[in-house]
Formats: C-alpha cells, sequence, structure tokens
C-alpha cells in the first residue's frame, strides 16, 4: 500500500465533494496532516487519502486508462475538468461515458461530425458517441456479427437523446442516397417523437422522461444498408393516465391535443386544468415547449409512418374519451352499496366519452357502475359502491391508453417492415437505470430487477469472460476481483421461491393481502443473505442491489401486478361502432371465465420479456454508453461529485477502469493475428510454420513487450493492437505504392507502344519486326 511523506500531492476525502485536492504537510503518529486545495488543515489517516498526479492535464485525458493514477478521484476529477470545458465524452477503454451537458451543442452533432467519425478507427479521434455507432457499424460489417449498443444511466442522464443520436447516425451511414420521407431510416427516426408524445411525460428528474423501456433493433442488408427494423418496449408507466403528482404531468399527447384548436374543439376539450386527470397536478406547460407545435409534430410523424388519416382521427378521439372518463364522477346511488352518475357535469362528460367511444352510452353507464360475478347459481350482476365505480373507471381508461399504446408500437413496426432475410442487427437499448426513492414501489422493483439483468450482462462480458477466456488460455493472470449478482437475481426470479413467483401466488388469491404477502416473503426467504426485514415496518423489505440497499413499500404490490380485463370493459370496448376502437380489444377472446377478472402477472411477463432480451443481446457484440447526470437542477456546467461517484459506480464503470487496464484488452487467435500482421515478418513466414512462434517473432521484432502467449491465442495490452496497425498500414502503404508505380509503367510503356505503332506503321520504310525490337530495347 502507498505511503506519503510531506510534500506528496494527494487526494483527500472529503464529506461534501467526496474528493479534494490535497498536499500532505506532515505525517504524525500514523496520521498525515493536509492541506486542502480549498485552504484546510486536516488531520487523515491513510485510508483517506490517495496519490494525486500534480502533472494531470488540465483539460483531462480522454480515455480514462490513460490516467497515471487510475483511482476513483482520479476518475472523477478527469470527468469534471472535461465536463467544464464541454468535453462531455470519455472513455473508459471501450466503454463510452457520457455526461449530460444540458446545453445544446449542435456542432458536436453536424452532419460533417457524422462525416469526420465514419469510418475513422475507434479511439483515433475524441470520444464520441458517434465513434461507438460507427464502431459497432464496422464490426457488424466486418464480422458479420450483430451488436448491440446499451445505454444506461439514471433518470434525466441522457439516455434517450443519447440513442437517438445513434439512431441518426446509423441512418446516416446505412441509409440510402435519397434521404426522402417514407425511407425506413426517416421512419425509423420519426417513430421517436411519436413514441415521446404518448409515452414520456414530465416527471420530477426529467421533463421528458420515457416512461417505457425501449429496443430498437435496426437491419441490414449484405451491403449494410438499412433494410427494416423492430422495435419492442416494455412496461409502459400505466398509473401515470389516471394519478399525478404535483409538478409532473400526464403523457404530453394529452396536452398536445388539449392545445390544438380545431381539434380539441371538436372533441370539446379545453384548458388541461378541467380534467381530472390532468389538474391533479398543477404544471401544463413545459419550458421551451409549444404544445401547439408539438401536436403538428406528432401529427406529421403519424403521416410519414404512414398512419391513415381515419386512424389518426380515432387515436386522438380516444384520447379525448379518455379525459372525459376521467371526468365522470359518482355518488351513493338508491340502493345500497350503489353508485350513480354524481351531477349534470358528469351526465356531460358520460355522454361525450360515450359519444367519442362510439359506443352506446346506457352500456357504458352500467359497465361502470356494475360489475357481474360468476356464482354456483350462475352469473349476478353487483352493483359497485362510489369508490369502486371510481376505481373501475381508472382500470378502463389505463387499459385502454395501455392499448393504444402498444398499437401504435405495432404500427411502427408494421411501417417500418421487419426484413426477415436480415443476418446482421444493431440494437440500441434505452431502458430505465437503476431508482432508490424514498419511497420504492412495484415500477421500481421491476427497474431494478432489470438493471441486475444487465449488470449480470455487463459483468459477464467485461469480467467474467474476460476472466474466464485467461484460465482457459493458461496465461498468467491475478484474478480481479469482481461481484457477482446471480445471488440477487435467484431471490427476485427463481422458481418456486423467489419474490416475483410468491407475488404471482398472492395475486392468485383473491383474499390475499400486502401483509400477507410480505409475511410469505419473510417466512420463505429468511435466510437470503440479499433480503432484510425492515427495522421500523412489518412489511417493507429491502434487498441488497448491486447498486446500494433498496427499501419496497409492498401496499400496492398486489394490486400493480395483477394485469386483467374486466370482462365488462372489454365486451363495452368491443362492441363500439369506431372500427380503431374495438379493434384494440380484438386480441382479448371472450372468455368464459368463471370471474370477471383474468389475471396475467405483471412481473411475470416482464421477466420473461427480459429474458427474450438477454438471449438477443448475448448473440451479438455488445457495446456501452454509460449516461450520467452532472446535477439534479439540469442545469449547465454545475458537476455534483457525490452523485456522479454513485453513478459510475452503478454503471460499473470503476470495476471496469480496473480490469480494464490491468487486463490485456486485444486478443486473436493465432492465425488471426497472423492474417493480419504476418506482412510484418514476411522474412519468417516462409522459413517457420508454428504459428505461436511466428507470432512471437514479430512482436519481439517490433520490440513490444509484456503482452502473453496463450494456449491458442496472443493477449495485448491496451495500445499495442495501435502500435501494430500502424506499422502495419506503413507496411502496406509502401507495397501499394510499389505496385502503382509498376502499374504506372507498364500503361506508360503501352501507350508508348501504340504511338509508335501507328506512327512508323503507314510509312512502312522498316519491316515490323525491327521496329518493335528498338521499341523493347529503348523501354528496357
Ligand atoms: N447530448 C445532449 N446534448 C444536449 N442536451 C442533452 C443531451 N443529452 C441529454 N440532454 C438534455 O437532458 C434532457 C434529459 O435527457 P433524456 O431525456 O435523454 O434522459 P433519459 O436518460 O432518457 O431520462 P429518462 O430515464 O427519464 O427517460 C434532455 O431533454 C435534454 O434537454
Ligand atoms: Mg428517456
Amino acid at each position: 500500500m502507498t505511503s506519503f511523506r510531506s510534500g506528496d500531492k494527494v487526494w483527500a476525502e472529503d464529506r461534501d465533494l467526496a474528493w479534494v485536492e490535497a498536499e500532505v504537510l506532515d505525517v504524525r503518529d500514523m496520521l498525515f496532516v493536509v492541506a486542502t486545495a480549498q485552504g484546510k488543515k486536516l488531520s487523515v489517516s491513510k485510508e483517506e487519502l490517495l496519490p494525486r498526479d500534480p502533472e494531470a492535464e488540465h483539460g483531462g485525458v480522454d480515455d480514462m486508462t490513460k490516467l497515471t493514477y487510475l483511482n476513483e478521484p482520479g476518475v472523477l476529477y478527469n470527468l469534471a475538468r472535461r465536463y467544464s470545458l464541454n468535453e462531455i465524452y470519455t472513455y473508459t477503454g471501450s466503454i463510452l461515458i457520457a455526461v449530460n451537458p444540458f446545453a445544446k451543442l449542435p456542432h458536436l452533432y453536424s452532419e460533417h461530425m457524422m462525416e469526420q467519425y465514419r469510418g475513422v478507427r475507434f479511439g483515433e479521434l475524441s470520444p464520441h458517441v458517434f465513434a461507438v455507432a460507427d464502431a459497432s457499424y464496422r464490426a457488424m460489417l466486418c464480422e458479420g456479427r450483430s451488436q448491440s449498443i446499451l445505454v444506461s444511466g439514471e433518470s434525466g442522464a441522457g439516455k434517450t437523446e443519447t440513442t437517438k443520436l445513434i439512431l441518426q447516425y446509423l441512418a446516416h451511414v446505412g441509409g440510402r442516397a435519397a434521404f426522402d420521407s417514407g425511407t425506413v431510416e426517416q421512419q425509423i427516426l420519426e417513430s421517436n417523437p411519436l413514441l415521446e408524445a404518448f409515452g414520456n411525460a414530465r416527471t420530477m428528474r426529467n421533463d421528458n422522461s420515457s416512461r417505457f423501456g425501449k429496443f430498437v433493433e435496426i437491419q441490414f442488408d449484405a451491403n449494410g444498408r438499412i433494410s427494416g427494423a423492430a422495435i419492442r418496449t416494455y412496461l409502459l408507466e400505466r398509473s401515470r393516465v389516471v394519478q399525478i403528482s404535483n409538478m409532473e404531468r400526464n403523457y404530453h399527447c394529452f396536452y398536445q391535443l388539449c392545445a390544438s384548436g380545431k381539434d380539441a374543439d371538436k372533441y370539446k376539450l379545453g384548458h388541461p386544468s378541467c380534467f381530472h386527470y390532468l389538474n391533479q397536478s398543477k404544471t401544463y406547460e413545459l419550458d421551451g415547449i409549444s404544445s401547439e407545435q408539438e401536436y403538428l409534430r406528432t401529427r406529421r410523424s403519424m403521416d410519414i409512418i404512414g398512419i391513415s388519416s381515419y386512424d389518426q382521427e380515432a387515436i386522438f378521439r380516444t384520447l379525448a374519451g379518455i379525459l372525459h372518463l376521467g371526468n365522470i364522477e359518482f355518488s351513493p346511488g338508491n340502493e345500497h352499496d350503489s353508485s350513480t352518475v354524481n351531477d349534470a357535469k358528469s351526465i356531460f362528460h358520460l355522454q361525450m366519452a360515450a359519444k367519442l367511444f362510439m359506443c352506446d352510452p346506457d352500456l357504458l353507464l352500467a359497465t361502470l357502475c356494475n360489475r357481474s360475478i360468476q356464482t354456483h347459481e350462475g352469473i349476478i350482476t353487483k352493483a359497485l359502491d362510489s369508490s369502486s365505480a371510481v376505481a373501475g373507471r381508472d382500470t378502463l381508461a389505463k387499459m385502454l391508453y395501455a392499448l393504444l399504446f402498444d398499437w401504435l408500437v405495432e404500427s411502427i413496426n408494421k411501417s417500418v417492415g421487419q426484413d426477415l432475410d436480415s443476418k446482421m442487427q444493431i440494437g440500441v437499448l434505452d431502458i430505465y437505470g437503476f431508482e432508490c426513492f424514498k419511497n420504492n414501489s412495484f415500477e421500481q422493483f421491476c427497474i431494478n430487477f432489470a438493471n441486475e439483468k444487465l449488470q449480470q450482462h455487463f459483468n459477464e462480458h467485461v469480467f467474467k469472460m474476460e476472466q474466464e477466456e485467461y484460465g482457459n488460455e493458461e496465461i498468467n493472470w491475478s484474478y480481479v476481483e469482481f461481484v457477482d449478482n446471480q445471488d440477487v437475481l435467484d431471490l427476485i426470479e427463481k422458481k418456486p421461491i423467489g419474490i416475483i413467483s410468491l407475488l404471482d401466488e398472492a395475486c392468485m388469491f383473491p383474499k390475499s393481502t400486502f401483509e400477507s404477502f410480505s409475511t410469505k416473503l419473510f417466512q420463505s426467504l429468511q435466510n437470503h443473505s440479499r433480503l432484510e426485514k425492515e427495522k421500523f415496518s412489518a412489511t417493507d423489505f429491502t434487498i441488497s442491489h448491486y447498486a446500494g440497499k433498496v427499501s419496497y413499500q409492498t401496499e400496492t404490490f398486489i394490486e400493480k401486478n395483477r394485469d386483467y380485463v374486466i370482462i365488462e370493459h372489454r365486451n363495452l370496448l368491443f362492441s363500439s361502432k369506431c372500427k380503431f376502437i374495438a379493434g384494440l380489444f380484438a386480441s382479448f377472446p371472450e372468455w368464459s371465465s368463471r370471474s370477471s377478472y383474468k389475471f396475467s402477472s405483471v412481473a411475470s411477463r416482464f421477466k420473461q420479456q427480459l429474458q427474450v432480451l438477454m438471449g438477443t443481446l448475448n448473440s451479438t457484440e455488445p457495446h456501452y454508453v454509460r449516461c450520467v447526470k452532472p446535477n439534479s437542477l439540469n442545469c449547465p456546467q454545475k458537476f455534483e461529485n457525490q452523485s456522479v461517484l454513485q453513478q459510475l459506480r452503478c454503471g460499473g464503470v470503476l470495476e471496469a477502469v480496473r480490469i480494464s487496464l490491468a487486463g490485456y484488452p486485444t486478443r486473436r487467435t493465432y492465425s488471426e493475428f497472423l492474417d493480419r500482421f504476418g506482412v510484418l515478418a514476411r522474412e519468417h513466414m516462409d522459413a517457420c510454420f508454428n504459428e505461436r512462434d511466428l507470432t512471437e517473432g514479430i512482436l519481439q521484432k517490433l520490440k513490444i513487450q509484456n503482452y502473453q502467449l496463450g494456449r491458442t491465442k496472443v493477449f495485448l495490452r491496451a495500445g499495442q493492437i495501435a502500435m501494430l496497425d500502424a506499422r502495419r498500414n506503413e507496411v502496406l502503404d509502401s507495397a501499394a505504392r510499389f505496385v502503382q508505380c509498376r502499374f504506372q509503367m507498364y500503361v506508360v510503356r503501352k501507350r508508348f507502344i501504340e504511338t509508335r505503332v501507328s506512327i512508323i506503321a503507314p510509312s512502312s520504310i522498316l519491316p515490323e519486326a525491327i521496329i518493335s525490337l528498338v521499341l523493347d530495347k529503348r523501354l528496357e
């Protein structure tokens, strides 16, 4: 372990700033007296200090692996330095870290910039998201293997913006020359504003927060041209349709429709403050955004994607219907525990909702106020009290909105079209990052489950595979430890005893409560090292995630995990005269189940979707972009050390730095190596037939050190492949010049002969044989 002497430049731990620059003044009784750059004098232990490079470049380094002292403060301050100069991208080996600038930087993303990065070796230019997109595109073409780019980070870190830039770049390099509307690539790009209108909303963390996860798979033909695409979405937050907290908003599309002028009038809409689903929060506008303009933008995207005007009208009519539905209030009816529509205003909204859904208003009323129940004596109709009627109304709104969203995704997929023959794809994943709030519910549980899965994928690729490969190849390697999270995954998803299985079981019993679920959970999994019971609550549980502990409140777990369609809701909307609305429910059969509810588990379906996603990711070569949110105020040029550090830890960046530098990032089988670099030692190639020896010969000739020769592969340290490539390019260049020179000589000679012959031949003074003899002699 490092020890320090007076005069040493160090980083000292600090409660507020995480680490601060300091200098050792004195050493006393195993304690170090240091002076910080802020002018404080501290007495600290060795554990609170780390070495600092006093000659660190002011502008920082573009790859963390180039840092002299690769430690936490070094990484942190390198990012901070670069961020202050608007250098928002930094590499950590092959991982790209992107710090959200919260400011427009158009020069970074121009077409000129895309051209700059096109075909250029990764790492040669400044770090950029285009470089990652280009590396994946070229790797796909060269190796014929599908790629994936995993974009992660917390809410507001810039995942969606980064994903859009990647798609733009791929459309640029893989698009057709004529970039007019209707091309596959433009439809792919236009799917973004459309999905954002219906799937994004203002939250406390981000004005344009994606409330769903997304995996966009771009398909390419054998020539590297985009030939199709598929979008998969995950877990849309449905509760937002009916319930929003202050300062947040519902989905953007509702506000856009309210501001649409003629259309809003047609559907009897007004200011958002008139609607219960929108006025629970008093935030109606977004800074710098005009809902009216955005409405036109959404309409344009729909046109480009090819959604017919009939369907467009039906979509907005359905949205308007949902807003009117939400304004129907109930009061107690004449009979015990029954309900009826409150007043004239509610009757108006009921009639408007029925009109817009194109269904019978009496049937809508009956559907909202009654429920049929299967008993031993047959089906009976039970009246609902007011609060159950409100809950049923909200369930209908949520279900309808979720089906509408799924319809949009499917319609984008249909219109862009799939290339079933495509052998090469690039998938881009934009999915919610790890979440830990004051109150964490079912949504956070699912999101953090997804992040555990992705972390495992990251672990496997960056850590496990690395170490296994070194082991298999029997090369010297001191194992770097990493945290394996398989046990957390088992806790969550293992059958029959895991949190999801136990939750599903609870959901299937109508009498279950969150208390009975929690009790069963603690009984069944009491010895699991990753699960804890909260001290001051009998029902909250805490999971030790890879990124830290999170306590979950279980009150709404059962309700949120139950995904069901109430049969009366299905029957009501299936009877709609609007083909679009009836079509949304077409996939739900008119089941004759014993109950009015058809349960399916949200968590289990999500688990299954994640499994499919992991299968896809595992068959591709991954690239990672870690987005970082520099501050919680969403403002430019403010860098909060503690929060950034936590994000770097959660994203595995700090671990990756360590392993990347300690290991051998480049490895090639001997034959691959010789195919590429054999030209560097042609003299050996003829004399020796042992690939391993030949490889060693080349490396020694170029004076490369610290490489490792494994059983089947050669392992190179970071940067060595670049040296080899540079030398190879020199050799190839000079060979090319030699060939070119010879070819030019040949052409000149041929022309010369032709000219001479055409001049001399007609005169025919000398016989042909003599002419050619003279020419040959000359040319020699
Ligand atoms: N590269 C960038 N250049 C300029 N601004 C950016 C960039 N990336 C992000 N931003 C700004 O940050 C905001 C939040 O980014 P974004 O919506 O991509 O976050 P996110 O990670 O997708 O969050 P969520 O998980 O909530 O969906 C954007 O609306 C934009 O204002
Ligand atoms: Mg987003």
